[in-house]
């Protein structure tokens, strides 16, 4: 049998991953709530496992889109994280990840963020590595697909204007020099 391609397309199935952590006294503010940061962190974490997973290949967070905290978790609660691969470009990819906070007394779980990471590929000396692509299969699978382009878009006209403002502020600091 022929070895598959490290660049075969790939299904999101093969990239999904659910990362399950319980909200401790050191991950909390003063009233008991859980920290942004720290859930920001593991949406971090589950998304680099995904791309990962997605790749073979060590993957660095390129970019984060916003992100909202629909309502507090509280000390004690189990946050789940499920993440995997929306789309694949040339050396990055697109990670959802999808947040909720689960009651273990009663089973009932509410969804609490959702967030939108690009992560880049590379290799052992840092440089950026072609990933495969992704093949959606099912209906939810490829609308995700198809809305990742628009957001890649998105990303990188902000990165674009991120780069020439800070030109010009380097341009405007070094002035008459
Ligand atoms: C991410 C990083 C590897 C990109 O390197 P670069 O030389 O600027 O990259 P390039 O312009 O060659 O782009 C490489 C890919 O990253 C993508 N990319 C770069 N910046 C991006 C951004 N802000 N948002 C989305 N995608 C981005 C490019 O579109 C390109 O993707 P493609 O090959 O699929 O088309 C580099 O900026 C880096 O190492 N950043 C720090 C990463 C890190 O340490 N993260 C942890 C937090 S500090």
């Amino acid at each position: 049998m022929t070895p598959k391609s490290p660049l075969a397309a790939k299904a999101p199935t093969a990239s999904h991953l659910e990362m399950t952590e319980v909200v401790l006294p050191n991950d909390t503010n003063q009233l008991g709530n859980l920290l942004g940061g720290r859930l920001m962190h593991w949406v971090d974490i589950a998304a680099a496992l995904s791309a990962q997973r997605h790749s073979g290949r060590i993957c660095v967070t390129a970019s984060i889109d916003e992100m909202s905290f629909l309502g507090p978790v509280k000390l004690g609660q189990v946050v789940r994280l499920r993440a995997s691969v929306n789309r694949a470009f040339r050396t990055s990819m697109e990670v959802g990840v999808h947040v909720i906070v689960e009651d273990f007394r009663t089973g009932d779980t509410r969804h609490v963020s959702s967030a939108y990471l690009t992560f880049v590929a590379i290799d052992e000396i840092g440089h950026s590595v072609p990933v495969p692509p992704v093949a959606p299969e099912t209906d939810q699978e490829k609308r995700r697909f198809a809305d990742a382009q628009d957001r890649r878009e998105k990303r990188l006209d902000t990165r674009k204007k991120l780069v020439e403002r800070e030109r010009r502020e380097h341009e405007s600091e070094h002035a008459g020099e």
